[in-house]
């Protein structure tokens, strides 16, 4: 029986295994303090760009992003961070970072701070480079301060010496760990991030982890640092080369050879036209859990607009929108890897439901009463092209368990098992050439079988949904300003580097829909 509250799930919070591995809680959400703020009204307003209302409104609806909860400092300061595979720095707010002692700011930027550090409080601080830490965000906000060191402490497990940046100018409330490639760290002398001291201090065999966002109902999901759960998906756990982006790696990219969208017993291909395209090259998609929505080619989203009859709003917020009353479709959308590979999401898993209160910001020609914000997004939002890449944030993750190996250079990945409450660890190691074979739980309850269901049910043992009538209002409040990329190096961009980012990525994904 695998079916248990979420009360349940959320008390498993932190178990360390004998093994080499640790495993943490991720908490979906908005972090840090901003309960309760109301969006600003829309007076004479016109979403421009750089708008936060647009990445307000975003984070309205899909209750934002995921986040961790650690300690920082001797002793341990507690501190929230976002959990961002798509960038390599870990940094946290100094308690002297302008934005939070500055209201001018935080009704500038629309965010709060979310708990700091004091370095004079924490024994083990030590400077690593002064005014050394600066990481832009494409709009041109950026977070700059010191790179220090310092100990950092996850689940029950005290990483010595950790470098991060302290950021004292910043224009977003929530520091950020991002646990992708060392080699894409914002210094301009590299040095070891969380991942690599995971595996020097012999926490973990192998630089190594893995993924489970879970249900979107779900309050909670987990990462794995070192293993893979084959409790947490269905059937065989693929292996797809990680892609060079540009001349490194850099970030989580694989390629896609199609979406395809099935109703009615038709499947429709979305991303062909795209593919064919690129010729020998085909199509790419980066992996970012630090992005809300899932981003693709103009060509590909439009494809998916007209045939689910969604909207575009190019006039106002650059946000697609669809009727919410697709949270009871059968549709379903596979994402296709590989031949070997592919991940079905139901389209309700990409129909967010609005909140009441938000109509003033929505365009009067709707074609649908009941509004819901669309879980895919044309990278043209962006203001930049993306050619044939893709971005797949939390809207996509959330369906796939995604194991990230860094030493293979690897991406595994399966059906997620929603709410899945048993554990079994395969541990990993670096002295394989590869990802090892794995094998999940049975599929079969998967949505894959739920085409005349009005909601797929993962459960094994007969879970039914108590949630009644598919729709499910988020529940998280307000607004934290992801009017930012991805973060990148000032020191030391190279030209390609800077090409290859523009347009990549907020951090809750509705900031990206006003940069540049
Ligand atoms: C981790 O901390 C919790 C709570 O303090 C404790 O119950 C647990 O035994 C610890 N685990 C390890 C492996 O130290
Ligand atoms: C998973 O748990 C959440 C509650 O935390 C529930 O709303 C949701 O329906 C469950 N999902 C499945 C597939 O059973
Ligand atoms: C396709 O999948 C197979 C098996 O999972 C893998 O060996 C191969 O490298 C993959 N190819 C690409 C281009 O991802
Ligand atoms: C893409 O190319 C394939 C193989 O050449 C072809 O069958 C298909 O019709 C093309 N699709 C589109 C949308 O161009
Ligand atoms: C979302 O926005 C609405 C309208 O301003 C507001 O009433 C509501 O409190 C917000 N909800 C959350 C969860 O932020």
């Amino acid at each position: 029986m695998k079916f248990v509250a979420a009360a349940t799930v959320a008390a498993l919070a932190v178990a360390v295994s004998a093994q080499k591995t640790l495993e943490y809680e991720i908490k979906k959400g908005i972090p840090g303090l901003r309960m309760g703020r109301p969006l600003p009204p829309l007076v004479g307003k016109r979403f421009g760009k750089r708008d936060t209302l647009t990445s307000m409104i975003v984070n309205n609806i899909t209750g934002g992003g995921y986040y961790i909860d650690v300690e920082v400092g001797t002793p341990g300061q507690p501190m929230t961070m976002i959990l961002d595979t798509g960038s390599s720095d870990a940094w946290i707010l100094d308690v002297e970072a302008d934005l939070c002692h500055s209201k001018t700011l935080q009704e500038k930027h629309g965010d709060y701070c979310s708990p700091t550090y004091d370095s004079s409080k924490s024994s083990t601080y030590k400077l690593a480079v002064e005014d050394g830490f600066r990481i832009q965000y494409l709009d041109s906000s950026e977070a700059t301060g010191d790179y220090i060191t310092d100990d950092f402490k996850i689940a029950n497990m005290t990483i010595k010496d950790l470098q991060m940046g302290l950021a004292d100018k910043v224009a977003m409330g929530t520091g950020v760990l991002g646990i992708g490639f060392p080699e894409n760290v914002a210094a301009t002398d590299k040095y070891p991030n969380i991942i690599d001291q995971l595996a020097e201090q012999g926490v973990i065999n192998s630089r190594a982890y893995s993924l489970y966002l879970n249900d979107r109902r779900s309050a909670t999901g987990n990462i794995l640092f070192g293993g893979i759960d084959t409790n947490k998906f269905m059937g065989e756990l693929s292996v797809l080369p990680i892609q060079r982006y540009g001349l490194k790696y850099s970030h989580f990219v694989v390629s896609m050879s199609d979406l395809t969208l099935t109703y009615n017993g038709q499947e429709e291909s979305a991303l062909q036209a795209v593919v064919n395209s690129t010729g020998v090259r085909g199509a790419s998609a980066i992996l970012d859990s630090g992005t809300t929505l899932s981003y693709l080619p103009d060509k590909a989203s439009t494809i998916l607009v007209e045939a689910l009859n969604a909207y575009t709003d190019y006039a106002k917020t650059g946000l697609t929108f669809i009727d919410c009353g697709l949270l009871s479709s059968d549709m379903k959308l596979t994402f296709v890897f590989n031949h070997t590979t592919s991940i079905v999401v139901p389209v309700q898993e990409m129909v967010l439901d609005m909140l009441d209160g938000l109509d003033e910001y929505f365009p009067p020609d709707l074609p649908f009463d009941d509004v819901c914000l669309f879980g895919i997004q044309s990278t043209n939002s962006f203001g930049d092209d993306m050619g044939a890449t893709s971005l797949l944030g939390d809207t996509f993750l959330r369906s796939a368990y995604v194991v990230y190996d860094l030493d293979h250079k690897q991406i595994g990945m399966a059906q997620a098992n929603w709410n899945s409450t048993e554990t079994q660890i395969l541990e990993l190691s670096s002295d394989s050439d590869s990802l090892p074979a794995a094998t999940g739980v049975q599929d079969g309850q998967a949505t894959t079988t739920a085409t005349d269901t009005v909601k797929p049910s993962r459960t094994a043992g007969g879970g039914s949904s108590t949630t009644d009538a598919g729709k499910e209002t988020v529940t998280v409040t307000s607004t934290p300003v992801m009017n930012a990329a991805r973060a990148i190096s000032t020191a030391g961009v190279d030209v390609l580097g800077v090409m290859v980012l523009a347009g990549v990525f907020s951090i809750f994904g509705g900031g990206v829909l006003f940069m540049l």
